[in-house]
């Protein structure tokens, strides 16, 4: 898994260089479903993204036991639950395709090793923030 990690935070940042690529993560989830649509349609965008960004960060530091990932991935977890956001397990397949298309797109270093790396470390938090809805 470290090395999976690491793999991964060097892809992110190279995708972040890039500065389309947050918009289009964006825009791929917001037409991956009229449901997601549907919860993302009052949400202001600059400031979502801003989070997102943050928080894809939190997501791959979370299977390292990072402290701070820990707690924040806690509070998406409490966010988003049935409670919450009500956001139901079977979104998060679209969240993480979404973000796999984008970085496809824009990590000029993109491969299939990649991509199971990429849904590997992130299917730890995604599994957490389910098992709290
Ligand atoms: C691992 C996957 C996800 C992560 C890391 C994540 C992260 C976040 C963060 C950091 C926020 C803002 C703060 C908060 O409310 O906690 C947020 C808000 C939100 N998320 Fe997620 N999210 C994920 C998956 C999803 C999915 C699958 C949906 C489905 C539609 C979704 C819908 C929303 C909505 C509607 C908001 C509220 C936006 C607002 O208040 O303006 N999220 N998410």
């Amino acid at each position: 898994m470290k090395e999976e990690i690491s793999r991964v935070r060097l892809s992110y940042g190279r995708a972040l260089s890039k500065r389309q690529f947050l918009d289009r993560f964006y825009e791929l989830f917001m037409s991956s479903s009229p449901i997601v649509a549907r919860k993302l349609a009052l949400t202001d965008i600059a400031k979502q993204q801003e989070l997102l960004s943050q928080a894809v960060n939190m997501v791959i530091l979370f299977p390292q036991g990072n402290k701070i990932a820990r707690n924040a991935i806690n509070r998406i977890r409490q966010s988003h639950n049935r409670d919450g956001l009500d956001i139901r397990p079977e979104y998060y397949r679209f969240w993480i395709d979404s973000l796999v298309l984008a970085l496809s797109e824009h990590d000029p270093d993109f491969n299939d090793e990649l991509d199971r790396a990429w849904r590997k470390v992130a299917q730890e938090a995604i599994d957490f923030i389910v098992e709290g809805h």
